[in-house]
Formats: structure tokens, sequence, C-alpha cells
């Protein structure tokens, strides 16, 4: 049995995003296929995702002066304990899947925020003197973008930032099988948006019955 963190950054309703439509489908599919797996949900729209701030700071700083966590304030402490819980959810976990639109070339900001509660030196990631060295292994993570353009192909390719930013993140903290699910091209040939979707749609559910 598998824990799959099913990590969504949308506003939206489901029925008004392709990503969250194709990201359910997957989902309805992946668990018919492994249905003993524990999926656990994360709205990072919704959930609290604390920022990496002078609160943050402060409370790190105090812990690794020596200094007990009962020393920090209101603030320090539920930041900086929900911050652990994030990471721990994520190491504890085997799979990731990351929906996400993509906005100005990238994911919603939030993306960044959770990625900055995962990737903790000594816990996900480590130094050494040939360099970062990531700490999890045997993980595998899958990012479903929605795009108005093209990006798996074409002259839009250089700029799919979201995609290989979220692949060299995973990498960096070990989780080196990394698979795209790209559901593109709704403002580019908007009469194709059905189609669009409705491809998708089946390449989702193929993929969940291997991932
Ligand atoms: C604020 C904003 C910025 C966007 N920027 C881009 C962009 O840079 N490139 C692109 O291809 N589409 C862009 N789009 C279009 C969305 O990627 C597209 O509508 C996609 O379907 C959104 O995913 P969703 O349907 O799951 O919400 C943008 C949309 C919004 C709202």
């Amino acid at each position: 049995m598998s824990t799959v963190l099913y990590i969504t950054a949308n506003p939206k309703q489901v029925s008004a995003s392709y990503s969250l439509t194709v990201g359910e489908e997957f989902l309805k599919a992946y668990t018919e296929k492994n249905p003993k797996d524990n999926i656990v949900r994360i709205d990072l729209y919704k959930d609290n995702i604390p920022q990496i701030d002078e609160d943050v700071f402060s409370g790190w700083g105090k812990l690794e002066g020596g200094q007990e966590f009962s020393s920090l304030n209101a603030n320090e402490s539920s930041k900086v304990s929900r911050i652990d819980q994030l990471c721990n959810q994520f190491i504890e976990a085997e799979k990731y899947i990351f929906v996400t639109p993509m906005w100005n070339l990238l994911f919603p900001p939030l993306v960044k925020a959770y990625i900055d509660t995962i990737v903790i030196a000594g816990k996900t990631f480590k130094y050494t003197a040939e360099g970062p060295a990531g700490l999890l292994e045997n993980k595998k993570a899958l990012h479903i973008q929605a795009t108005g353009g093209v990006y798996s192909e074409g002259p839009s390719q250089d700029y799919d930032f979201a995609s290989k930013y979220l692949n060299g993140i995973m990498n960096f903290i070990g989780v080196n099988d990394f698979q795209k699910l790209y559901i593109e091209g709704f403002s580019q040939y908007p009469e194709r948006a059905d189609e669009i979707k409705q491809k998708a749609i089946t390449t989702a559910k193929n993929l969940a019955t291997i991932f």
C-alpha cells in the first residue's frame, strides 16, 4: 500500500478547471486500480501553507542555537511545526501528483511556498563534498499541467518553466521518477478545447493504471 499526495493549486471549482478535471479522472482510475492506497489531498489554496518569513527564521534560529521548542513564541512555533508536519508528510508518502494551471509561465505562487516547506536540508536533501544529494528514495511524481498555449513541443518548449522546475526540485530531493501530463493549447486552439480535454482524460486514465 502506498500513500499518494494529491497536491492541487487552483482556486477554481473542479468543473471550471481543465487540470483539476483531468486530475480527478486520473485519481478515479488510479483508485480503481489501487483501492488500498491512501490518497491524501492537499489543497494549497485551502490548507495552511506557511511562507518562510521572519517568524520562521527566528524560530529556526532559536532551535539551531540550541534553545528548546518551548522557547518559540506562538507565531514561531505554529509556523515551524506546520512546516515540519508538511515535510514529514511528504517524506512518509511514496507518490506525488501535482495538479497545476500555468500562470505566467509558472505555477501559482502557493506551489513555491509548499516546495519551501518540503525542501529542507537534513530532511529531504543534504550537502556533501560533491554537492547536494537528495535523501528521498523509491518515490515517483507526476505533474498534471493545463496551459493555454502549447509547451510540450514547438517554439514555446523552452518556456515550460513550471514542469522543468518541478522536475528539477524533485530530482534535487531524490525523487527521480518524474512524469508529465500536459493538457495544452486551449487558448491557441479554442475550437479544439473539448477534444484536447478528452484526449488528456484518456491519457490520464491510461497513465493511472501504470503510475
Ligand atoms: C493569471 C493567468 C496567467 C496565465 N498565463 C498563461 C501562460 O503564461 N501561458 C499559457 O499558455 N497560458 C496561460 N494562462 C492560461 C491558463 O494556463 C489556462 O487557462 C489553463 O487552462 C488554466 O488551467 P485550469 O483550466 O486548470 O485552471 C494563464 C491564465 C491565467 C488566469
